[in-house]
Order: C-alpha cells, then structure tokens, then sequence
C-alpha cells in the first residue's frame, strides 16, 4: 500500500450536498512479504476495517495505490481483478453473522469454488473434504447446518471458505473477537499452522494485543487514519517508541513490576475524524506534548528498528518529560518513502512471547521455530533468559546507585505494608 487515503463525504439537506469529510485512513504505507504477518492495531474508529475493505476491494481508495505482486490493483482488467480477488480473501469477526444459516457447510465451503472454478460433483466434495481436513473440521461436518457448530468451529468453517481458492493473502479482521479466550488459542493456533504450511500471508487486525505480538511478524499501530509506529513485531510489542502505542500495550498487557517500561494511560476520547486535531493528531492525549506538536505534524521516521511518527524522536528534539526515551539518529523522511525492507535489519520475524508470567501461551511450546525456519528452537527459551538477566542486572546496577527498590514497592514499605511480589502482581 503506498499512501492509501479514504475520505468518506458526509451528505445533508434534500441536495444531498457533502458538508464534511470523515478521514477514514488518511495515507498509510505498508507492505505484507510473502508467508508474513502484520497486525493492525489502534483503537475503534482508527480505520483499520476501511483500510482492509480497501484491499478486498470492497471500498475505492479515494486515493494512493494498491500493489500486489507488482501489480497496480487499481488499474487492473477484469480478468487481472478476477485473479486478484481469488488471491486475496478474508475472514471477518462474526463467525453467526458471515455464515448463511440455510446453506450446509459443504454448500459453503463450495461456494467460491462454484463462482470460479466450476468442479465436477466428486472433484467438489473431495476439495471440500480436503479443506475441512486442513481446519482440522470431520468429514461429517460438510453435511451439517452452521446452527449445529460451536462459534469456534464455525470460524473454522469460515477459514475452510477462505483457503478454498488458495488464497495468497487472508484479511483477518478480528477473527478471534466472538470467541471466548481457550477457543481463541485455538484458532490462533490454526491459523499460525496453516500459515506455515501454505505460505500465505496475513493482514491481521485485532484489538487484543497479546495476540497480535504473538502472531505478527511486524505491527503497524494505527491512530485516527494514519500510521504512527511501525516495526518488527517483538520490538513494538515490547519497546514502543510512540507516547500512543506505549500507552495501548500498557493498558493491554500486564504489569512487570520489574520492568523498565514507562505506562501511559491515556485520558479522553478518540477525536472525531470528521475534525481531526492540528499538527499531530495525538497532542490532545499525549503527556509528552511540545508547543510544536499542535502545529507541526510529525512524519515517520526510522528509529532504532522502528519506524515512529512522533517529535519526541527528531533530530534535536526537547525530550519532554521523559528521560528514558531514546536519542533519535533518524534522517527525515516522507511516509511515502518509508517501506519494510528498510526495517530489515529489524531481526527474526514472528516476535517473541510477550515476557509476562500471565500473558496466555497462544502455541504450542516450540511451534514458532518451527514457524520461522530463520529462528532455532530453544531460541525463545534463550532470549527470556537472556531477559531475565538483564534485568536481574539493571536491578543490581540500580542497588548500587543507591536506587533501591521500585516505585510500588518503595510505596508498600513506606506504608509498613508486605510489598507486592515481584512474580504474579499480587494476583496469586
Ligand atoms: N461508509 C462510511 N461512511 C462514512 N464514514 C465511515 C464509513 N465507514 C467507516 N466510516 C468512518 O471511518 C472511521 C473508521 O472506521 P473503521 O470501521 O475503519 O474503524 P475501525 O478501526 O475498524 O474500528 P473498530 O475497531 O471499531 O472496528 C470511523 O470514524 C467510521 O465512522
Ligand atoms: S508528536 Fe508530540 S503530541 Fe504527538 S506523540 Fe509525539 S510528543 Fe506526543
Ligand atoms: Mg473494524
């Protein structure tokens, strides 16, 4: 994607006349490699479902340009926009609501193979078999109704239809939502086993940021129509960069208390992308905010592995009240000129697990090296250990200085209270 922009005009009166723009997604640029993972992420309202009906094709860009595979998606031929569309299918949040009721499961499953391919009655039902075999559904399945299936197999079902043209990209727009959380995993773990088995790649948008670390190779974090970080998925998972991708996984994710990681809460609403804020979009939220970050718009930039759109990293740039925020080394660049490769020496893809006791083990252990042949088994064991001493060894460094214990627990013993401790939380 190169600079995808949707303005939606908002019509009134009886002339119909358009008397505002809704800025939907307000030229964003990214690009998904083959066999790979991006996960969308911001809050509701962001844009992330208009940018993926754009690439369904389901909404016209009101402007910028949609390659696949070389291929200018918006200037193609009908029979070049018919391959694109087998190519690049989807799987939508409401496994009730995007299943016809009245149709049986082989009937549906069937369904885009009768639209473009036309098979005889036995090469049909053995495809639809052999696609229900790969969801991990029985064979008995494709004679039942979708009322007879549990929300989790239902959303298999829904993963057979997309996988029935042998699809090269999947929009997974929060597929696992509807789901309770033990079916979730399961699905997570379909999905990140039929990705390593058929190479196909994935936009995959969800609110549930565990997830997301978990499953993407690389994130874009999306606020009021544009992109504002964008990195390798460990890397903004666990050091993000901008004030509001900070403050999302903050409030996502568990506390460490012996982390080093700054939590933001965020304050107030989304604006309204009818009027969306001057300069930069975040500044009414952002407890980093500078006088020049309500005039100024920030684009982004490459910092250390990520790409971030946020003052606080331009070269020179008051650092706020914040002293742990890295120094920028970033050349400026427009958004446009900003593109993956240039994150490559980002490291392994597929980031590690989210380094939190409580956060749910969404594979099996050892399945992400199989995943990623560039990743050797034993390799997510090593980085938390190497983890875990680094920061048994920030905690020494700081006992030394005199820095004594954190913050919460400085808190517990001032009162005479037993300060909480440091493996659950406080939970257990
Ligand atoms: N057809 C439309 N006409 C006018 N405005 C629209 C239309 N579709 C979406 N919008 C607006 O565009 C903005 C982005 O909507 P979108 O559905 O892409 O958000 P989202 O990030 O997917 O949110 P959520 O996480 O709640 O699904 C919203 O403000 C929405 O009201
Ligand atoms: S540009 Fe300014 S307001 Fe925007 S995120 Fe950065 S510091 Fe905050
Ligand atoms: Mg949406």
């Amino acid at each position: 994607m190169e600079g995808l922009t949707k303005h939606f005009p908002v019509r009134q009166g009886m002339l119909g006349l358009s008397t505002a723009t809704v800025r939907a997604v307000d030229g964003i640029s990214f690009d998904i490699g083959a066999g790979q993972t991006l996960g969308l992420v911001g809050e509701s309202g962001c844009g992330k479902t208009t940018t993926s009906k754009m690439i369904l094709g389901l909404e016209r860009p009101t402007g910028g340009a949609i390659r696949f595979q070389g291929e200018d998606v918006l200037a193609l031929g009908r029979e070049a926009l018919k391959r694109y569309r087998k190519a690049v299918q989807a799987v939508f949040q409401d496994p009730y609501a995007s299943l016809d009721p009245r149709m049986r499961v082989a009937t549906i499953v069937a369904e885009p193979l009768d639209i473009n391919e036309r098979p005889s009655a036995p090469e049909r039902r053995r495809r639809v078999l052999e696609l229900l075999d790969l969801v991990g559904l029985p064979q008995r399945a494709a004679d039942l109704f979708p009322h007879e299936f549990s929300g989790g197999q239902r959303q298999r079902v829904a993963i057979a239809r997309a996988l029935a043209l042998s699809p090269r990209l999947i929009v997974l727009d929060e597929p696992v939502s509807a789901l309770d959380v033990s079916i979730r995993a399961q699905v997570l773990n379909l999905l990140a086993d039929l990705q390593a088995r058929l190479g196909v790649s994935y936009l995959f948008i969800a609110h549930d940021l565990a997830a997301v670390a978990h499953m993407s190779h690389t994130i874009a974090v999306m606020y009021l129509g544009k992109i504002v970080e964008w990195g390798e998925a460990g890397l903004v998972s666990t050091e993000p960069k901008h004030p509001y991708t900070k403050a999302l996984f903050a409030a996502a994710l568990p506390i460490d208390l012996d982390s080093a990681r700054e939590d933001i809460v965020l304050s107030g609403e989304v604006p309204s992308p009818l009027d969306p804020p001057s300069g930069c979009h975040f500044h009414p939220r952002c407890p980093y905010v500078m006088p020049r970050c309500s005039t100024e718009e920030p684009l982004l930039r490459a910092d250390a592995g990520h790409l971030v759109a946020c003052h606080l990293y331009s070269p020179g740039a008051d650092k706020g009240p914040s002293a742990s925020l890295a120094p920028s080394t970033a050349v400026p660049r427009n958004a446009r000129d900003c593109r993956a490769d240039e994150l490559s020496s980002a490291g392994p893809r597929h980031g590690p697990a989210l380094p939190y006791e409580t956060t749910p083990r969404l594979l099996p252990s050892g399945a992400a090296s199989q995943l990623n042949p560039s990743r050797p088994p034993g390799a997510r064991r090593q980085e938390a250990g190497e983890a875990a001493g680094r920061r048994r060894r920030r905690r020494r460094g700081a006992r030394r200085r005199g820095g004594g214990p954190g913050p919460a627990r400085r808190r517990a013993r001032g009162r005479g209270a037993r300060p909480p401790p440091r493996t659950c939380g406080g939970w257990h």
